[in-house]
């Protein structure tokens, strides 16, 4: 049986099923296989960083991290080896430096969990530096094109609708617009599946720039119908045909359009980082252990270079360099979005 030795980090924002995917490569990789493990501290900085900040990941630290939010590991957004921060408002390249970590640590590779910007990283360490690399998809937004659905995502849409049931009944019992924002900068996956999950009347979404008149009638043909109420999901990153997304909020930007044209009171609830907080519900602590065992078994086979990805309910793996595309956003004729609309839901666009 061949040892390893590894290194293994979280990069980008956090998202539920992290410490799930660190446990799964702990459990097979080392506790079964009798590799060696250690992880770096804040993304790539804990190689960076003098002295350095790296764990040893065994099965005595690694313990009761299934259902741990967060990462153990750390991670930071602000940790790029070829553009590193310089401390005088510049960048400096430290991407050699980091290979040579690697190298003197006597580690063979690394498993880099994170988003598309940390895989871009990832992939441009084995390209410009050799260094091997397999890569674990990790976005609670679910915009990643090469894999059906990322841990986290599930965790992010039960919060957001739990957050909608509690916003039904404080809506319905004052008679209130209430708006939820919930996040999603390019792409309203999280706002269409807490959408519907949660029972919205109204859906904002980025990739549909909305005609505010139409959420308008949809508020008042509910009033004539004597639902007094309505609860709206916007995403981050919505905002009106014609406009832009502000600073000031997407959410609070509807508002404040339709006010002008209901007599309803408004309010306004940003759900924020509590969406990405907190434990992984079962699929994603699932999909996270289904991951992280993906990735031992691909380095097992040699296979360094590859992100690990579902397609069809199976785990799969696709080349890492390249992978990390465009975000997969809803497209309009999304079968959810027709559901949705079957169901009455109004996007403030035509769908049909
Ligand atoms: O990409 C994941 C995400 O959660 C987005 O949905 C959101 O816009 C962003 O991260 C928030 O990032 P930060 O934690 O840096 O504020």
């Amino acid at each position: 049986m061949t040892t390893h030795r590894i290194g293994m980090l979280t990069g980008g924002g956090d998202a539920p099923g992290l410490n799930a995917v660190i446990r799964a490569v702990v459990k097979y990789g080392v506790g079964q296989k009798g590799w060696e493990a250690v992880g770096s501290e804040h993304s790539f900085n804990g190689f960076l960083d003098a002295p350095r900040r790296l764990i040893p990941l065994t099965l005595d630290t690694c313990r009761g991290l299934l259902h741990r939010g967060g990462t153990v590991l750390g991670t930071t957004n602000r940790g790029d080896p070829f553009a590193f921060p310089d401390g005088a408002g510049g960048t400096v390249d430290r991407s050699a430096e980091l290979a040579a970590a690697v190298r003197a640590e006597g580690l063979e590779g690394l498993v880099v969990i994170g988003g598309d910007g940390t895989q871009r990283i990832a992939a441009r360490l084995m390209h410009d530096h050799g260094i091997p690399v397999i890569g674990v998809p990790k976005t609670i937004d679910n915009d990643l094109g090469a894999s059906d659905y990322t841990f986290g995502f599930w965790s992010t849409v039960d919060v957001a609708t739990d957050a909608l049931d509690r916003l039904h009944t404080t809506a319905e019992s004052h008679d209130r617009v209430m708006l939820l924002e919930v996040m999603g900068r390019d792409a309203g996956w999280i706002a269409l599946y807490a959408g519907l999950a949660g029972g919205a009347d109204c859906i904002a979404i980025p990739e549909l720039p909305y005609d505010v008149g139409r959420f308008v009638d949809k508020i008042r043909q509910r009033k004539q119908r004597g639902r007094e109420f309505t609860v709206v999901v916007v995403a981050e990153g919505a905002f009106p045909e014609g406009g832009a997304p502000t600073k000031h909020g997407a959410a609070r930007q509807l508002a404040d359009l339709l006010e002008s044209g209901i007599d309803l009171e408004t309010r306004v609830t940003v759900l924020g980082h509590i969406q990405r907080g907190g434990s992984p519900v079962p699929f994603d602590r699932v999909l996270a252990t289904r991951f992280g065992v993906k990735a031992v078994e691909l380095i097992e086979e040699g296979r360094w270079g590859e992100l690990v990805c579902l397609d069809r309910n199976e785990v799969t793996s696709v080349p890492l360099l390249g992978a990390a595309g465009p975000p997969r956003l809803v497209d309009p004729r999304h079968p959810l979005i027709r559901t949705a609309a079957a169901v009455g839901i109004e996007f403030g666009a035509s769908v049909r």
